[in-house]
């Protein structure tokens, strides 16, 4: 029987762990060639041991200029899952400079380039495509402690809405994803706190964190084609956290 996905060359940022790793490996179990891509090499072995053969791994890093380069030249590419990013939770006022060009740097400025990087190859084969960049419910909201990291979600949503006017002519549709905490090597820290998970699960009505497999469900309905008329959207993955 073939997988939704056969066929289609997929791209994913940040697939070394957590949210990444679930989508590559999602998008594999799915039909797709896939590449994964992260600094970390042993984490990007383990992948492949424990991965579907469908998977190749790039080690790099999205900041780099070399990497966009061979972005635009991946042959086929249809998919980008636009995952790639961090945070350093501080208070408004102790924002330290280097802080908030790092965080700036990988969520925005990485993030443009990669999905201007992948668009061009998708423009090159002229059959379409499409992109899912990883934002966040700190898209749609403010929270403590997260001026720079809202900014930069922020900052996706309003990219996802203008590449998605842009390049529907294209055939490339562009929607984000925005999940409210999972549990993962970036929140791990962040939840062990008693205190914030308290918080946390205070502000979500379904009083439960997101599943990785709650984000990758989402990722790959809207890859699927039966989103084929849905681009500008951020489908929210929050248990009603931004509803209130
Ligand atoms: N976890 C959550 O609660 C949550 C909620 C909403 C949105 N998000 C978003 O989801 C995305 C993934 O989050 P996560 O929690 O899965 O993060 P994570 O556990 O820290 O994993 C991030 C992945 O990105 C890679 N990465 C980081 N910097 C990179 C760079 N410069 N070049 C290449 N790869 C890089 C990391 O590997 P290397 O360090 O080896 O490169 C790692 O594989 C982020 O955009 C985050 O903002 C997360």
């Amino acid at each position: 029987m073939s997988a939704v996905l056969d066929g289609q060359t997929a791209l994913v940022t940040g697939a070394g762990r957590g949210i990444g790793r679930a989508c590559a490996e999602g998008l594999a179990n799915a039909g797709a060639r896939v590449i994964a891509v992260a600094r970390t090499e042993t984490d990007l072995d383990e992948l492949q041991t424990h991965a579907s053969d469908r998977i190749e791994t790039w080690s790099a890093d999205v900041t780099d200029d070399a990497f966009t380069e061979r972005v635009q030249t991946i042959a086929g590419l249809s998919i980008l899952v636009n995952n790639a990013g961090g945070n350093r939770p501080q208070p408004f006022v102790d924002v330290d400079t280097e802080s908030l060009d790092f965080v700036i740097g990988l969520n925005v400025r990485a993030a443009f380039r990669v999905a201007q990087a992948a668009t061009r190859a998708m423009l090159a084969h002229g059959n379409g495509g499409t992109i899912v960049n990883m934002s966040s419910q700190m898209g749609h909201v403010g929270s403590p402690k997260r001026t720079v990291y809202c900014m930069t979600k922020h900052a996706i949503e309003g990219l996802t809405k203008a590449m998605a006017v842009e390049l529907a002519p294209h055939g490339i549709r562009v929607n984000s994803v925005a999940p409210t905490f999972v549990e993962t090597p970036l929140t791990r820290p962040m939840l062990d706190d008693p205190e914030f998970r308290d918080f946390v699960f205070g502000m979500i009505p379904m009083n439960k964190l997101a599943s990785l497999d709650d984000v990758v469900s989402a990722v790959l309905y809207l890859v699927s084609p039966g989103a084929s008329c849905v681009t500008g959207h951020s489908l929210k993955v929050d248990g009603g956290w931004t509803a209130q």
